[in-house]
């Protein structure tokens, strides 16, 4: 199976369908989740340093036997160590965790207002060493963007925000668009909040799909990169299954109505 990739603003090329692999490290369940999506095509994983477990995830794309230059690796420098200095240090450790010498995309993971450029300074100094093939922000909404493109060299290549029918705001999409920057969303499936409103049950009936197969889609239909997490096999299999149905206009624009800002984590709207 061949998941669509999307191309971003430096000419890399990134799958829009992908891993999250926000998941404690028992049990296996990171090397094994990746195992499974690896097997059912899937070519992108997003780790962070604040997940703990770049060292897993380095382990199961070894073991895999997948060639590395086919797997895009994401991870982000976590809160404590951003500012110019610490965040060159914390890239290196990211590094030597994963066991590779030049990492798909490095994220900053959320907005620090004392730190906005200094952080954004050092990944333009990782990107220009080649030691990352592309940077990009985490969590940064619009005014956070404009202030950090005053002094930005490099524009960010990607903004992953949380982003599923219900914390869909087009104004911010529209913003991405108009920066050429690509928009990444992370839990597109509400952590399972949203699997039985029924508007969203009798999309996937229609569909003879799952709610969190609808979910993904519509991810997908807006050309959003999309990370669906779970340690579970079947779970992933159904998640990456999800090229064989297309969302007709009428199915996209009801799900865009759906907003009522459930988010699992906070809103950058509340952020300096
Ligand atoms: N940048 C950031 O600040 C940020 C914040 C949050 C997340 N993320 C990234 O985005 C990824 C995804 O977000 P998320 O993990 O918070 O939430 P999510 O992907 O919306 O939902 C994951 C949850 O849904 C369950 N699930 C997955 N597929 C399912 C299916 N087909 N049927 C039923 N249940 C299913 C999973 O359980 P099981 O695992 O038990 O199957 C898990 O509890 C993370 O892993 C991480 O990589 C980034």
């Amino acid at each position: 199976m061949n998941i669509p990739s999307t191309t971003l603003n430096n000419g890399v090329e990134m799958p829009l369908l992908g891993l999250g692999v926000n998941t404690p490290r028992q049990n296996n369940e990171v090397q094994s989740s990746i195992e499974w999506a690896l097997e059912a095509g899937c070519r992108l994983i997003d780790t962070a340093a604040a997940y703990g477990n770049e060292r897993e995830v380095a382990d199961a794309i070894r073991s895999s036997g997948i060639p590395r230059s086919d797997i895009f690796i994401t991870t982000k420098v976590w809160n404590e160590d951003q500012g110019y200095n610490r965040t060159i240090r914390a890239f290196n450790r990211s590094l030597e965790r994963l066991g590779i010498d030049v990492v798909d995309l490095y994220l900053i993971h959320w907005p620090i207002k004392e730190h906005r450029h200094d952080t954004w300074r050092a990944l333009e100094k990782i990107y220009s060493q080649g030691k990352a093939r592309a940077i990009g922000v985490s969590n940064h909404y619009p005014a956070h963007l404009d202030e950090l493109l005053t002094k930005a060299q490099v524009i960010p290549a990607v903004n992953q925000i949380e982003l599923s029918p219900y914390s869909y705001l087009p104004d911010i999409l529209a913003y991405h668009r108009q920066k050429n920057i690509q928009t990444e969303g992370y839990a597109p499936l509400v952590r399972g909040q949203k699997q039985n409103d029924p508007r969203l049950v009798e999309l996937a009936e229609k569909h003879g799909k799952s709610t969190y197969q609808v979910l993904i889609r519509w991810s997908l239909q807006h050309g959003v990169v999309t990370i669906p997490k779970s340690v579970k096999r079947e779970r992933i299999q159904e998640n990456f299954d999800v090229l064989d149905f297309v969302l007709s206009e009428e199915d996209m624009a009801l799900l865009d109505t759906f907003y009522d800002n459930t988010r699992i984590a906070d809103d950058p709207r509340n952020i300096p």
